[in-house]
């Protein structure tokens, strides 16, 4: 077989009757790709690219770099190796559609979801353990099971069958320990992942327009998200206050309203951090606009609120009222700025009634909402909770011709429309020069470096509350850090026990955040009463107490690549018991939560992978299964014996750092590594933060510095030994000499 080198690096060659390029991107990844003049990308950040070694005979063509190897054959078929051994076998594959008839079906509403003409895609002989693919429905292994990307706004109850959800994530794990497989299809067009169902041997991807886009990556679970979160980015450190609770409604209408909830929290003795403002703080559902008859002198009630620590994020939605007179819509039309279909500005209907959309794909687009975005910092707003932008459409979705950009028809920007909303809000946030935070219910691959990551509208049914924890871990491992979903379920009625057991179970979530629909039953945890109440209050007091423990994982995420919120997998790739555990999740390498998911459950099983100790009863608990108590105002909190846990202060209500550092030390030989920064602003990113390394030797803690570039903070130490006692002692004390 004949290849061209391009240029360093980069070669050429015909395969599956295309014109493909190979690139490795280093020891643990390789694109491969169909060469196509004018590709613009999205979702990748860069791409060193690395000079391999050829190997080229009559029938072949073998590739290497490091510990890879790549080879295509005369029939058409690849084979990659890792480390010597065989990673997988793949061929270029189409999908072929049913034939059957199934409309009669769909008279009785049913769907069969087969709606892709795909274009051509791959065929991976693989049969393993598969996780990623983002926001999904269903279970942690994803195998079994197929998917669609593309972004759907669907608020009907998200169950196992669901192939789309609001984001698209053409990203996924097959899991075999270290030398696991990692694929990103980079297409922004719809399309379908199918993991061993229509073909048992075999994963199937398949795609409806634009080119095949691979990247494939090599290693333990961790370096092959590593490497994805390399070349796609990684979620920013968000400000310290985000990590508390956060309360939100559909909606808070007014000042008043507003007010009784902060005062209702007060009451009831539950930390509170964040409120947000849904679509009707807007005069007539304008974004940029305040209805100053409900929320006068915005900008003093937002400094009055910041005074008692209480942050304040609006939601902005992508569909733009379509009313002359309106500033934004004026300085859209003027410009240019709306999607536009046949030359003509494209109208649907959103929230405001007759509605555009900014052309968000557009840089100039992008700009001018940044200087909106700006403005709302300006006034006093914390963050930006984006919305509806899939986008969501009440009069049927957008025809697929409609132009988001420039040269960018919807039927490949669809799945980036979000993307580019919150890159714009980002833009916005670096004008305004603060710490990013943003929410985005619509995203793709790479999303997480402009916004964070709520789930969209699911329902207040036990159901709902058991998806949570597959759900938050599989867009974990698909490198989302900061990611939530609605607690005590959006739509429908919530009852006390569904919404106790909710926000025990989200105490490790990095988005603590209540809300809940119109229409629907008060949510807010003041509601509550007796023992409900209790066990509310004692899940946010808890999480309280790990907040330093989240920001590190948060720090760690940006910084390393690393993955906050995880499935017990990811810690332990040797435990066979773990590959599909749905109902335990750990944060950082040492805590677990294993809450109760069913009604009137008072006791469960819970596996543990090494020994553990809860929190708060301090009762050890040994590798194995057990039975744990999990009522209403149980904690079914676990630290890791083999670990070390950074904590704050019992009785800490504040999502602020103070002088003392409290440090579960675990066994001898335990450590940690912590981060200290002033908890906002950007100063982290120019040196001005503390590293810590942490070590219990022989019941001793020693700390030394592995950066530091503040006044420390700390004054106080609380060691809390294995049987939950504590000690204090001065921080100086146990630093160790530089
Ligand atoms: C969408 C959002 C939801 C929000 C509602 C009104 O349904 O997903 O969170 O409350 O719109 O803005």
């Amino acid at each position: 077989m004949n290849y061209l080198q391009i240029k360093q690096g980069q070669y050429e060659f015909c395969f599956g009757g295309k014109t493909m390029r190979l690139e490795f991107l280093s020891n643990r990844c390789f694109r491969l790709y169909q060469r196509t003049p004018n590709r613009r990308y999205y979702a990748i950040e860069s791409e060193p690219i690395s000079e391999a070694d050829v190997c080229q005979s009559e029938s072949g063509l073998e590739f290497g770099y490091s510990q890879i190897k790549v080879a295509f054959d005369e029939e058409n078929r690849l084979s990659v190796s890792y480390f010597g051994q065989e990673s997988f076998r793949a061929e270029p594959y189409k999908v072929s559609h049913e034939t059957e008839n199934l409309s009669l079906m769909a008279m009785e509403g049913h769907h069969a979801s087969r709606d892709l003409n795909g274009k051509g895609g791959i065929r991976i002989y693989a049969d393993l353990p598969i996780y990623g693919m983002g926001e999904r429905s269903g279970p942690l292994d994803k195998r079994g099971y197929d998917y669609v990307n593309w972004n759907t706004d669907d608020p009907s109850a998200h169950v196992d069958t669901f192939k789309s959800l609001y984001q698209s994530m053409p990203f996924f794990i097959a899991f075999r320990g270290k030398t696991s497989f990692g694929v990103f299809l980079d297409n922004t067009s719809k399309s379908h992942f199918d993991f061993n169902k229509s073909k048992r041997d075999s994963i199937l991807i398949d795609f409806e327009d634009g080119v095949a886009d691979y990247y494939f990556f090599f290693g333990s679970m961790p370096e092959v998200i590593q490497e994805f979160t390399r070349l796609t980015g990684r979620n920013p450190l968000v400000p310290y206050w985000a990590l508390g609770a956060q309360q939100c409604r559909w909606s808070y209408h007014d000042k008043a309203e507003l007010d009784a909830v902060i005062e209702g929290y007060a009451v009831a003795n539950i930390p509170l951090s964040a409120v947000y403002l849904d679509i009707d703080y807007m005069d007539a559902y304008k974004d940029f606009t305040v209805d100053a008859s409900k929320f006068p002198h915005i900008q003093d009630y937002l400094a009055e609120l910041r005074k008692k620590d209480i942050y304040v994020v609006p939601i902005i939605d992508a569909g733009v009222k379509a009313e002359e007179g309106y500033f934004l819509y004026d300085e859209g039309v003027k410009n240019g700025y709306f999607s536009t279909l046949d030359g003509e500005i494209y109208h649907n209907e959103v929230w405001p009634g007759d509605s555009v959309f900014p052309a968000f794909l557009d840089e100039p687009v992008q700009q001018w909402w940044a200087n909106h975005i700006q403005h709302m910092l300006e006034l006093g707003f914390a963050g930006i909770w984006n919305d509806m932008n899939e986008p969501a459409s009440f009069k049927g979705p957008l025809p697929m011709d409609v132009m988001m950009g420039k040269d960018m028809p919807h039927r490949v920007a669809h799945n980036i429309y979000g993307h580019h909303m919150v890159k714009a809000g980002a833009m916005g946030f670096e004008k305004a020069g603060k710490r990013l935070f943003q929410l985005t219910r619509a995203g793709y691959a790479g999303t997480c470096r402009y916004s964070a990551t709520w789930a969209g509208d699911n329902q207040s049914i036990y159901d709902h509350l058991r998806l949570m924890l597959p759900q938050l871990m599989n867009m974990s491992l698909s490198g989302q850090a900061y990611i939530g979903v609605d607690i005590g379920g959006f739509g429908g009625d919530t009852t006390p026990e569904l919404l106790t057991k909710w926000a025990i179970a989200a105490i490790l979530n990095p988005l603590y955040r209540n809300h809940s629909a119109m229409g629907t039953l008060p949510q807010e945890p003041y509601t509550l009463n007796g023992d409900y109440l209790l066990g509310y209050r004692k899940a946010v007091m808890t999480r309280y107490e790990i907040l330093p423990t989240l920001y590190d994982e948060l720090y760690f995420a940006e910084s390393e690549g690393s993955v906050p919120l995880r499935p017990l997998i990811y810690n332990f790739p040797d435990d066979s018991n773990v590959l599909n555990e749905n109902t335990e999740m750990m944060l950082g390498e040492s805590l677990l939560i294993a809450p109760s998911l069913f009604p009137g459950e008072t006791k469960r099983v819970c596996y543990f992978p090494d020994d553990f100790v809860q929190f708060g009863t301090w009762k050890h608990y040994a590798k194995g299964h057990h039975i744990i108590d999990v009522g209403l105002t149980d904690t079914p909190l676990f630290l890791r014996e083999n670990g070390m846990v950074v904590l704050a202060s019992a009785g800490n209500d504040k999502a602020k750092k103070n002088d003392v550092l409290r440090v579960f030390l675990g066994k001898n030989g335990s450590s940690a590594r912590h981060f200290e920064d002033d908890g906002d602003g950007l100063g982290y990113r120019n040196g001005q933060y503390n590293l810590y390394h942490l070590r219990n030797e022989g019941g001793v803690l020693r700390i030394s510095y592995l950066h530091h570039g503040m006044q420390s903070e700390y004054q106080k130490v609380i060691l809390v030994h294995l049987d939950g006692k504590e000690t204090t002692m001065d921080f100086v004390d146990l630093i160790l000499p530089a």
